[in-house]
């Protein structure tokens, strides 16, 4: 068990070198074969755009498919619609291989070996996932069906709950097409990638799950990935429910450590022990592991908070009560308030105090604010009449379209200091571990909180409080 550990650690870490210098990758072998393989992506978001640029960048034909088509003319310029590292040099080595763009699920995209439905799966009011874009594919899809001369795979990507490709998906593609009976496989086929890395999860997954209803479609699917992923690779094969429940567990599981760890971080903040000590001895506990026990502001983002309340709804429907993923989620409700408590522990009044903010990306490496606690903390601080000046490497632009002009922006850190009562550090950008205490002492009273630990201070004259740590 171990030794497979440290094999896909040092695959990882091999790719990541790649990556980091994409002219020299080792992916961008063309795949060789006699039938060149065709599928379509429909839905570019994070998943679908950097599959479509990955499989593109290879001998594979590609239709990338959205109904956005701002999106569209965007990325047929070679631009990327959000910021996701080496994203821009797949996408633009698959435009010069061919890649085609289009706004519309036609005739066409059922002549594809691989239709991938990628599309996005929100939260509805009720805190259930809305499947509106899945199902809106899958009809149109159907729409299409009269004209089958080959038998498609279609395959869900989209994260949704257990049965779904089965109750929901089947029944549509069965029930709207113009003849009597279709040929298709359904699979299920969900994505593990990280926004910040989901290049580097793209071209290196460390397992592919896949479920279907007849081993011949799961081998056909299979042998694809085999064919585009030559290096060891651990494939899954499963039926549809349990590979849709798998990614539902991988989420809940990954929020779950998460809100561990700041429980711990809580209770390690009133004893003045270091958090960041007892994570590094537990991690090394290989029935723990070190990956996800950094104790933050809370998990944010499109993916772990609405993953985690869709598996609570799910599982109320179905008559359990899921008092441990109730916790998960409370947990990461509550580590904002316990920020909030810290600021208003240090600063009593903070009527018209001038606050800067450290990270506005719901995590490193990425431009994306959804579901951001930098988002909601200055939300609440201007209920409370702070000022905010904000900092962040890529993410400005998407806060500007939240805010406008009740919050001041900055390029340059100094900014966040210069002037200000309290700064407080949100998202772990790497720059930000070189700030350093000449850059502190700017401020009018200098007072940090960092909530990730990042930043060395030694200096008496500034008062540094790391959320985990203790005074
Ligand atoms: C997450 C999963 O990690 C992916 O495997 C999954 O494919 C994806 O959701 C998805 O379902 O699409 P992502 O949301 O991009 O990926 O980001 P994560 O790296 O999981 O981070 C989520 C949040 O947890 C961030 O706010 C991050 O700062 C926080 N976090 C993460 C911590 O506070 N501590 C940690 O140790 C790790």
């Amino acid at each position: 068990m171990s030794s497979k550990t440290n094999l896909a650690d040092t695959k990882h870490r091999s790719v990541n070198s790649d990556l980091n210098n994409p002219q020299t990758a080792h992916d961008d072998q063309i795949i060789h074969t006699r039938s060149r393989k065709k599928v379509a992506v429909i839905g570019l978001g994070a998943v679908g755009l950097s599959l479509a640029s990955f499989l593109g960048s290879k001998n594979i034909s590609v239709t990338a498919i959205d109904y956005d088509e701002k999106k569209i003319k965007m990325i047929q310029k070679g631009c990327t619609p959000f910021y996701e590292p080496s994203l821009k040099y797949y996408l633009q080595k698959s435009l010069k291989n061919g890649l085609n763009l289009e706004t519309r699920i036609t005739e066409n995209t059922l002549s594809n070996d691989f239709i991938f439905i990628t599309t996005g799966t929100p939260l509805n009011k009720q805190n259930q996932l809305n499947l509106e874009y899945v199902k809106a594919v899958a009809l149109s899809l159907a729409e299409q069906m009269s004209h089958l001369k080959t038998k498609p795979s279609i395959v869900i990507k989209s994260t949704v709950l257990p049965g779904t490709a089965m109750q929901v998906v089947k029944p549509i593609l069965e029930q709207n097409s113009l003849v009597e009976s279709v040929n298709f496989d359904l699979l299920s086929n969900p994505e593990f990638l990280r926004e910040g890395s989901a290049m580097q999860d793209t071209v290196s997954p460390h397992v592919i799950v896949i479920g279907g209803s007849n081993s011949k479609s799961i081998k056909k699917l299979t042998m694809f990935y085999k064919m585009i992923y030559p290096d060891k690779m651990q494939f899954i094969e499963t039926n549809n429910a349990t590979a849709e429940m798998i990614k539902f567990a991988n989420n809940a599981f990954l929020a779950t450590k998460i809100s561990f760890i700041n429980s711990l971080a809580n209770i390690c903040q009133k004893v003045g022990v270091n958090v960041d000590d007892v994570a590094r001895v537990i991690g090394m506990d290989p029935r723990i592991g070190n990956l996800f026990l950094k104790a933050g502001p809370g998990y944010g983002g499109a993916c772990l908070p609405k993953d985690v309340e869709a598996l609570i709804s799910f599982s109320n429907e179905i008559g359990y009560d899921p008092i441990l993923l109730n916790a998960v989620r409370d947990t990461n409700i509550f580590q904002l308030n316990k920020i909030i408590d810290i600021i208003k522990q240090e600063i009593h009044s903070l009527e018209e105090k001038n606050i800067g903010i450290l990270g506005l990306a719901f995590k490193e490496d990425t431009d994306d604010i959804r579901e951001s606690v930098s988002i909601k903390l200055i939300e609440y601080l201007l209920d409370q009449n702070c000022k905010i000046i904000a900092h962040d490497p890529k993410a400005i632009e998407n806060t500007y379209k939240v805010f406008e002009d009740k919050i001041m922006y900055c390029k340059d850190t100094n900014d966040v200091f210069y002037g200000t009562d309290c700064v407080i550090l949100l998202t772990p950008w790497k720059e930000y571990t070189k700030i350093n205490e000449k850059k502190i002492l700017k401020m009018r009273n200098p007072l940090v909180i960092d909530t990730r630990r990042m930043l060395k201070i030694s200096n008496k004259k500034i008062r540094y409080i790391g959320l985990g740590i203790g005074k």
